[in-house]
Parts: structure tokens; C-alpha cells; sequence
């Protein structure tokens, strides 16, 4: 059974985290595998170059086999702060460690998945997958024995002489997941890996990375817009706030064992998880629509 920790202790921390700093040291004190300490990013506006505030304070932790899932209304700065944790996107102030080695471009230590498959239409999804390892100079059999295995962990080794348009979009999404798991990364970082696939497909393909995240000792962040979704994989829920000028509202404990079935879903004490966080980021968007409306009446 993994077991969570938060810099060596369980930690649930109330609406003021990151309000007043006092949330940090519980996520950042002790290290994780990974720790993001008070990092800010900020973006210029595409028209006017102006200097953009996307995410005003951001610390979490994560520790070695934990998933922390990170939720907050749209376009608050999740992607942001995905893509930081990437090394994609540049942050001004913080700082970003991975297993004490500050992290400052993409690495082959992390692997993201994106809302969009993304894979290449000529290569097979065989080749879809080795094609990371092979760029990392691994010798083709090797690469591909090793995305053969992948393509089998996520269900697809039926599949592998497929070329993408073969496959619905469920099934690219799985590739796609196979061509992060194929690196064997210290962390993978998922951004709303399921958005665009239907609802159906949604739950098979969180039953799958549940199963996969369970059995294997992997770090990961993961991006969600779908509260039980966040519930259903995290060991932690990390709540932003609404942006512009994001911070982290709220951290959230899921005290639900692991292994973790699916049937989960259906306890008393995942539904209160689930109206527990959805409480917390319905607060956020209601003052972003107060704030709307009111500026609208100026
Ligand atoms: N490359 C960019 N240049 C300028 N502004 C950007 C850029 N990328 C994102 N932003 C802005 O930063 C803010 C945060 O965007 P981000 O995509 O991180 O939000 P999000 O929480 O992932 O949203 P969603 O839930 O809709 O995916 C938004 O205001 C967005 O317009
Ligand atoms: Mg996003």
C-alpha cells in the first residue's frame, strides 16, 4: 500500500494556505521528491507586451510515489504552473527542485501529458512510443522491447502496428500515456489527460491510471478540471485560486487507502472529499463572478 506523506507528516491545510504564507512550510519543510517553494510566473499580455501576473505564489510538495492532484477555476494557472514544474515555462521568482536538483528546462526525468494526444501520424503506435527512447540514444530492439511492455501496461498491445487516425481518441490518449510511462520518469505530469475524450472513455481511462499509478512507485502531478477525477487519483488535492495572480487556496488530505478501486467512487467518504474540494473552488468562482458583475456596474 503507498502511503502519503507531506513533508514526513500527513498534512490537511485549510482555506488560508498561501494566504498568509502559513500552508508553505507544511507542503515545503522536509523536503519531497519534488518541491516547488513560493515560485511566481508571469506572462506578457500577446497585444499590448505588458508584464501579466499569472501565478502570484505557488509552493507544493511532492513525495516519492504521491499524487498530488492540483484543481481551481479556469484559467486560473494550472497549466502555468504544470508547465513550470516541466521546465517549459519560465518562473521569476521560487524555486523548483526535483530530488534536490533545481529544475530549469524539460528534462527526461519528468514527462508530460497533454490534453491532446499529440503523436506523430506516420509512425505507427509502436514507433509513436520508442520514439522518445530512441532519441535518447537507445538502441532500436531495446526501444523496441520496451514500448511493446508500455503499449501492454496501458492495454494497447493489440494495437501496436496502428498509426494514430487508426485509433479512436481514447486509444491515442492511451499511447500517448505509454509514450510518458516509456521513459520511466521520476514524475509525470498529466494536464486533463481525459478532456476530449467521452464520458465513458473518461472512466475507463481513469480506472486504468489509477491501476497503473497504483502498482507502480511514481511520482505524479495531475491537472484536472473534474473534482472526483482529482479525488479518485490524488493522495492530496491542491486547490488554486482564481486567477489572475493565482496563489495556492487550499490543500486537501485523501485519506482513501491504496490500492484504490474504482468502486470507490460510490463510499460516503469519497462524495464528501469530492463536496469538500467542490466547496472550496465553488467559493472561487462565485467571488470571480461578484467581481464580474460588480465591474460591470461601474
Ligand atoms: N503563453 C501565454 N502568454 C500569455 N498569457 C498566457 C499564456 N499561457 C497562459 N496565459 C494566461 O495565463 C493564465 C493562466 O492560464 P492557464 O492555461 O495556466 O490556466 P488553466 O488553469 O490551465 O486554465 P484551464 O483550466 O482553462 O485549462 C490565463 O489568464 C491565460 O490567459
Ligand atoms: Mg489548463
Amino acid at each position: 500500500m503507498k502511503t502519503k506523506t507531506m513533508g514526513g507528516e500527513k498534512t490537511t491545510v485549510g482555506a488560508e494556505h498561501g494566504a498568509d504564507g502559513a500552508g508553505r512550510n507544511a507542503m515545503v519543510e522536509g523536503g519531497g521528491r519534488l518541491v516547488v517553494d513560493s515560485i511566481r510566473i508571469e506572462y506578457r499580455h500577446p497585444v499590448t507586451r505588458l508584464p501579466f501576473c499569472a501565478v502570484e505564489e505557488a509552493s507544493l510538495s511532492v513525495s516519492p510515489g504521491e499524487i498530488v492532484s492540483i484543481v481551481g477555476p479556469s484559467g486560473c494557472g494550472k497549466s502555468t504552473l504544470l508547465g513550470a514544474i516541466g521546465g517549459l515555462v519560465p518562473f521569476s521568482q521560487g524555486s523548483i527542485t526535483l530530488d534536490g536538483q533545481p529544475v530549469s528546462a524539460a528534462g527526461t526525468d519528468r514527462a508530460v501529458v497533454f490534453q491532446k494526444p499529440a503523436l506523430l501520424p506516420w509512425r505507427t503506435a509502436l514507433n509513436n512510443v520508442a520514439y522518445p527512447l530512441r532519441l535518447q540514444g537507445v538502441r532500436r530492439s531495446e526501444a523496441t522491447r520496451r514500448a511493446r511492455a508500455a503499449l501492454d501496461r496501458v492495454g494497447l498491445g493489440g494495437f501496436a502496428d496502428h498509426y494514430p487516425d487508426q485509433l479512436s481518441g481514447g486509444m491515442q490518449q492511451r499511447v500517448n500515456l505509454a509514450r510518458a510511462l516509456v521513459v520511466e520518469p521520476e514524475l509525470l505530469l498529466l494536464d486533463e489527460p481525459f478532456a476530449s475524450v467521452d464520458a465513458q472513455m473518461r472512466q475507463i481511462l481513469q480506472d486504468e491510471i489509477l491501476s497503473l499509478l497504483d502498482h507502480r512507485s511514481l511520482s505524479a502531478v495531475f491537472v484536472t478540471h473534474q473534482i472526483d477525477e482529482a479525488v479518485l487519483v490524488g493522495d492530496t488535492i491542491v486547490v488554486m485560486s482564481r486567477g489572475p495572480g493565482s496563489r495556492i487556496r487550499a490543500v486537501v488530505d485523501v485519506p482513501l487507502s491504496r490500492p484504490r478501486s474504482p468502486e470507490v467512487r460510490r463510499s460516503a467518504e469519497f462524495q464528501a472529499l469530492v463536496d469538500q474540494v467542490w466547496g472550496i473552488v465553488r467559493e472561487e468562482i462565485a467571488d470571480e463572478f461578484v467581481q464580474l458583475r460588480t465591474s460591470q456596474a461601474d
